[in-house]
């Protein structure tokens, strides 16, 4: 069955920002702003990782004690162990999120250690967070295939969900890092990692680098799967996988979204407004086929 509601997570001010050119953390606290304002609730705004791996997110302490709040939205970050835990806990984000990957050459090239060891470090963290009743989401990259390795067993992206998931993971977040999924592929690895993790606690998170996002959401969306990650004008792609684009554009979306009767609570306009706003200062037009139609 379609859900009539779905809920999105926008991953734009951090997946899309660490990977464009650097904005100033003004430009930052405004698209912030923005976002909220065009009504999404859950936004992830920075993350703590090492500056010198991803210079972009360097200010994030800084956009979490500036940024106004708005009331009902959630903004979390990315931390990839406990340092990056503290430095967010700090600074003062309502959630955080980690983040595994489906294929060992990515785990190695993004975060520098082994699948495992990479689970070895989330423990301690997951600890502290449930002490600070900080609720933590968790990613899996490289579910659709991966820029090293090429194909990934549905298998271990479902080993490392379930992992993830027992270890109190709220959400599991399965991203198509390089865009490259199909439909039919799609469904069969949600199939996969819903036999071992509750399909409502699963969300899809698909760049959108061979134009297949919308398509692949469109073909999950009657699994129980309601929500969704998506980057507001398209922006970023990943540093660590050469060639990835941003992830689906939020405006693109929304628009199939509401035209299908679901509901999102967004105002699509503001929306695009916020998305054509960053793309001007990053001097890009915005990825988003319907901001581009809407203007
Ligand atoms: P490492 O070099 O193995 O770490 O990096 P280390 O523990 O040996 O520490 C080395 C230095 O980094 C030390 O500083 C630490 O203090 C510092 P030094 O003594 O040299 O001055 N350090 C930190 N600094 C700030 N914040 C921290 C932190 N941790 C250590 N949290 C590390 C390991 C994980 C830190 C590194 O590999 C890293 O930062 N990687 C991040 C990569 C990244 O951000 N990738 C993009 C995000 S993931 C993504 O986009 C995918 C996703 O969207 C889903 C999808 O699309 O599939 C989520
Ligand atoms: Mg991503």
């Amino acid at each position: 069955m379609m859900p009539t509601t779905v809920s999105i997570f926008e991953v734009g001010a951090r997946d899309g920002l660490q990977n464009e050119v650097a904005v100033t953390t003004q430009a930052k606290l405004q698209l912030i702003a923005d976002l909220a304002a065009s009504g999404l609730t859950r936004i992830e705004a920075g993350s703590f990782v090492s500056p010198k791996w991803v210079p972009q997110m360097a200010d994030s302490a800084d956009i979490f004690t500036q940024m106004p709040r708005v009331k009902g939205v959630t903004y979390s970050a990315l931390t990839p162990n406990l340092k990056g835990f503290e430095l967010a806990l700090a600074s003062g984000a309502d959630e955080v999120a980690i983040f595994g990957a489906a294929s060992e050459s990515f785990s190695q090239k993004n975060i520098n250690c082994s699948i495992d060891e990479s689970i070895e470090r989330f423990i301690p963290l997951m600890q502290i967070a449930k002490q600070h009743s900080i609720p933590v989401r968790g990613y899996v990259s490289c579910v659709l295939g991966c820029p090293y390795e090429g194909h990934i067993e549905v298998n271990e992206v479902a080993r490392v969900s379930e992992i993830l998931y027992k270890m109190g993971c709220y959400e599991i977040s399965l991203g198509d890092t390089i865009g490259v999924g199909t439909p039919v592929n799609a469904r069969r690895m949600v199939e996969a990692v819903a036999k071992v993790v509750p399909v409502e606690k699963l969300a899809l998170h698909f760049h959108d680098t061979y134009g297949q996002a919308l398509a692949n959401i469109f073909a999950c969306l009657d699994m129980g799967i309601a929500t969704f990650d998506a980057s507001v004008a398209g922006l970023g792609g990943c540093p660590y996988a050469k060639g990835a684009s941003g992830n689906l554009a939020t405006e693109d979306l929304v628009y199939m979204l509401h035209g299908m009767g679901i509901e999102t609570g967004i105002d699509l306009n503001k929306l695009a407004t916020a998305g054509n706003n960053i793309s001007q200062i990053i001097g890009r037009k915005s990825a988003s086929k319907v901001a581009n139609a809407l203007a």
